[in-house]
């Protein structure tokens, strides 16, 4: 019998990943992807922890779920992802409607439980077991046929960092074997898939030993970069003390890998570095900045800024903006500290709520204006754009520039997968417009 699932994704790239995972899934219990929330047989909420207000936010969905479900047949309801790992079953005991929470590390048991369902009996699921987890997805096809398309390489943290949730949310770290990442991309490639992000929570950490040879993530960059049908290759979210030589390198060899890092520093004071246990100094940061722009000047950084961390006094935040005069850094995050539960820095005393706040408002446009800089010194320039799809409801195509930022221009559904040269129009923030001249190349 044909069912219909709605998966409601938060969080990061490694939940998208996964809820991707779990259609793959699902489909061979008889589950259909629906794009319609308002009539399905399962719906699942794959739940983000990283700042306060996760949790809440979780009971508020249930709470609209139930609307809709009020007087039809109510849905399996499932709590997936970092919530549900955090949480376990203190999520089955505050809301009878959910039926199931399910770890991020647990998903090859989900066709098995929806199956265990018709007991209506109710199930927690939260071990950490990333060796049967990806195992299973290498058995599973993958049946992502985007351009562009998340590949997961490695998960989970062995840093803890004071902050942060996820050595907790998703277990220590782990690395796919070689090959089933190969398998994995190949398997993109034959769906027509043109982009692979490889994506961990410290991706670059990837190290994989077989009998022979030792694989870290530079040598998947380079066997990427040597299929034809792949034109680019990006990999987030990296920790600066795992920026190796090897990768450094592929900035200057590889040919697909964009010249765009993601690399969070958090803030710009060793003092406060210190403090979160980042076990990286700014120096550390910089010298990686220095050698990449020293092989390819194109390439961009990109970090996430933490502000208010317990004991940021206003000289480390300045330091912090001093940083900002070294790097231009683009395509950034910037968020006020939020404590986490079961974290060291949960309980440490706060940064008054209106200086964090004020800081957070002076960092921000300080990275709001390297953006609109970078994105208007590409006016009236030709950049290479992979077209990803057209815009719902509109006759425009979207696409990427090598910066990740989104370009909107007109021209024909056919150049989806292409990587066409547009030329800039005019930009804001965010967005890149352009226009394909005549003569200009679609490859
Ligand atoms: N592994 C990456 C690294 O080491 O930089 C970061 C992963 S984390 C999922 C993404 C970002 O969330 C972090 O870089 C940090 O800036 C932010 N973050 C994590 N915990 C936070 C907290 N308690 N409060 C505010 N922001 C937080
Ligand atoms: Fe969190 Fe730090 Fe691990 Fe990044 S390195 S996931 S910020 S604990
Ligand atoms: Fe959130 Fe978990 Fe990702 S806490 S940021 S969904 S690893």
């Amino acid at each position: 019998m044909k069912k219909k699932v709605f998966i409601k994704t938060f969080g990061c790239q490694m939940n998208e990943y996964d809820s991707n995972r779990i259609y793959d899934s699902i489909s061979k219990i008889g589950y259909h992807k629906s794009e319609d929330q308002n009539n399905v047989d399962c719906y699942i909420l794959n739940t983000c922890h990283i700042r306060d207000k996760a949790k809440e936010k979780v009971f508020h969905e249930i709470g609209r779920v139930k609307e809709i479900y009020r007087g039809k047949n109510k849905p399996i309801m499932v709590v997936a992802g970092c919530v549900a790992q955090a949480e376990n079953q203190e999520v089955l005991n505050r809301d009878p409607y959910i039926d199931i929470v399910i770890g991020p590390q647990s998903y090859h048991k989900m066709n098995d439980l929806l199956e265990s369902n018709i007991f209506k009996k109710k199930i927690e699921e939260t071990e950490f077991d990333s060796v049967s987890k990806f195992k299973y997805y290498d058995e599973i096809e993958n049946k992502n046929n985007n351009i562009s398309a998340y590949l997961t390489i490695q998960e989970g943290c062995d840093k803890f960092c004071h902050f942060c949730v996820v050595p907790y949310t998703r277990g220590p770290e782990y690395s796919r074997p070689f090959y089933q990442v190969i398998n994995e991309a190949e398997q993109l490639v034959k769906n027509g898939v043109k982009e692979i992000t490889l994506l961990g929570q410290n991706v670059n950490a990837y190290y994989f030993k077989d009998n022979t040879k030792e694989y870290r993530i530079s040598d998947l960059i380079k066997y990427l970069d040597k299929i034809k049908e792949i034109k680019r290759i990006r990999y987030t979210t990296s920790h600066p003390k795992d920026m190796t030589d090897d990768l450094i390198e592929c900035y200057e060899s590889s040919r697909k890998l964009m010249p765009f890092v993601h690399l969070p520093i958090q803030s710009g004071s060793d003092r406060i570095l210190h403090l979160m246990n980042r076990k990286h100094k700014v120096e550390d940061y910089l010298n990686v900045y220095f050698k990449i722009k020293k092989l390819n000047p194109e390439v961009e950084f990109s970090s996430d800024f933490i502000i208010g961390y317990p004991g940021e006094t206003e000289k480390d935040f300045s330091d912090t903006l001093k940083l900002l005069e070294k790097i231009r850094f683009v395509n950034s995050f910037s968020f006020v500290f939020s404590p986490r539960p079961g974290t060291k820095a949960a309980n440490l005393k706060m940064v008054d709520s209106e200086v964090a706040k004020k800081r957070l408002i002076t960092i921000q446009k300080k990275l709001f204006n390297n953006q609109i800089e970078l994105n208007k010194s590409m006016e009236n320039q030709k950049i290479e754009v992979l077209i990803e799809n057209k815009l719902s409801g509109q006759n425009k195509l979207f696409g990427r520039n090598k910066y990740l930022s989104s370009v909107i221009l007109e021209g024909s559904e056919s150049l989806i997968g292409n990587l066409v040269d547009v030329k800039i129009t005019s930009s804001n923030q965010k967005t890149l417009f352009g226009i394909i001249e005549k003569n200009m190349k679609a490859a």
